[in-house]
C-alpha cells in the first residue's frame, strides 16, 4: 500500500480506542519484550483469553484518550481502519524547590480511584517489577535534564522559564500494524511529532522497545540508558532540543 492512500489525523474520539487496540495496539505489540514479560504464557493461550486482553488494552486506551497532556495520532487506511497509532504527552518537570514548595502550601489532593480489572493471564508481579524499573529509568534521565538545564540557567538571564518549569516530549505509544510495517508509516508519524518538538524546542524521551529503536534513531534520538527485561532490552532514548 502506498503512503498516499493512507491518511493521517488526530485521535479525537474516545470510541476509536476498540479498532486502534484491535487492528494495531495489540497485534503489533504482542512480540515486544514487555508484552512477553506481562504476559509469559502469550503462546499457549485461547481465544477467549486473548480477547480479554484486548478488552483491557481498549479500556486502558480509553482512559488514556481522555487524559488532558496527551495527545494521539492515528494512521488510517483507505477503508478507514487504523494501521498506525502513535501517543506522546508533554511533560512538565519543575524544579526541586518549587515542587517542596507547592506540597507545602496545597495539601494534596487525591484523585477519585477508578475501579480497575485485570486479564487473568496477566502476570501482575512481572507488571509490577518492569513498570517500577522502567520509571527509575525514566527518572534518572530526567534528572539528568534538569541538571543541565539549571546548569544552562548559571549561563542566561532570561531563562527564568527554564529553571522553573521545564517541558518535554514523551512519547507514550508507537505501533503499525503487523501488515503496514516496514512501510514509512512509522515515519510518516515520527516527522509529525518531531515537526512539533522542534517548533517549541522540546527535549524527547522515550523507552524504545528492540523495533522501535532504528526508528527513533533515525529521527535524532540517542541511547542513553537501558533496561532489562527477561525478554529483551527496552533502550532509554532522548532526543535533544534543537534549540539547547
Ligand atoms: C517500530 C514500528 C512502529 C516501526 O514502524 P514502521 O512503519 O515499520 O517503520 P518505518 O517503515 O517507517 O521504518 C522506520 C525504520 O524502522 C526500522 N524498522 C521497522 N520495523 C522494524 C523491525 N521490526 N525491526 C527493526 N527495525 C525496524 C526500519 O528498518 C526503518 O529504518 P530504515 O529506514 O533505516 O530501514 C513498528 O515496527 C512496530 O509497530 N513495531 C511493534 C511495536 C513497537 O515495537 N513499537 C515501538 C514501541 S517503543
Amino acid at each position: 500500500m502506498s503512503q498516499m492512500s493512507l491518511s493521517i489525523c488526530d485521535v479525537v474520539d474516545v470510541s476509536d480506542a476498540e479498532s486502534i487496540a484491535r487492528y494495531v495496539e495489540v497485534p503489533a505489540n504482542q512480540n515486544g519484550p514487555l508484552y512477553r514479560t506481562m504476559f509469559p504464557h502469550s503462546g499457549t493461550i485461547t481465544e477467549v483469553q486473548m480477547d480479554e486482553i484486548t478488552r483491557w488494552n481498549v479500556d486502558m486506551l480509553q482512559d488514556a484518550f481522555q487524559e488532558r497532556w496527551e495527545r494521539f495520532l492515528k494512521v488510517l487506511s483507505t477503508d478507514g481502519t487504523p494501521v498506525g497509532f502513535c501517543g506522546w504527552t508533554v511533560i512538565s518537570r519543575k524544579s526541586e524547590e518549587v515542587i517542596n514548595h507547592e506540597i507545602d502550601k496545597e495539601p494534596k489532593k487525591e484523585k477519585p480511584k477508578k475501579k480497575t480489572w485485570v486479564p487473568e493471564t496477566l502476570d501482575v508481579d512481572a507488571w509490577i517489577t518492569i513498570s517500577k524499573a522502567l520509571r527509575a529509568e525514566r527518572e534518572r534521565v530526567l534528572k539528568d535534564l534538569d541538571n543541565i538545564c539549571r546548569k544552562l540557567n548559571y549561563i542566561t538571564t532570561y531563562s527564568y522559564l527554564l529553571k522553573y518549569l521545564l517541558t518535554y516530549l514523551g512519547l507514550t505509544f508507537m505501533a503499525v500494524s503487523p501488515n503496514h510495517q516496514r512501510q514509512g508509516i512509522g515515519s510518516m508519524m515520527m516527522e509529525r511529532i518531531c515537526k512539533e518538538i522542534d517548533q517549541y524546542g522540546r527535549c524527547a524521551y522515550v523507552l524504545a522497545a528492540p523495533e522501535g529503536v532504528r526508528l527513533y534513531a533515525k529521527f535524532g534520538f540517542q541511547a542513553v540508558g537501558s533496561v532489562e527485561t527477561p525478554q529483551g532490552t527496552i533502550t532509554s532514548m532522548f532526543r535533544q532540543s534543537r534549540q539547547l
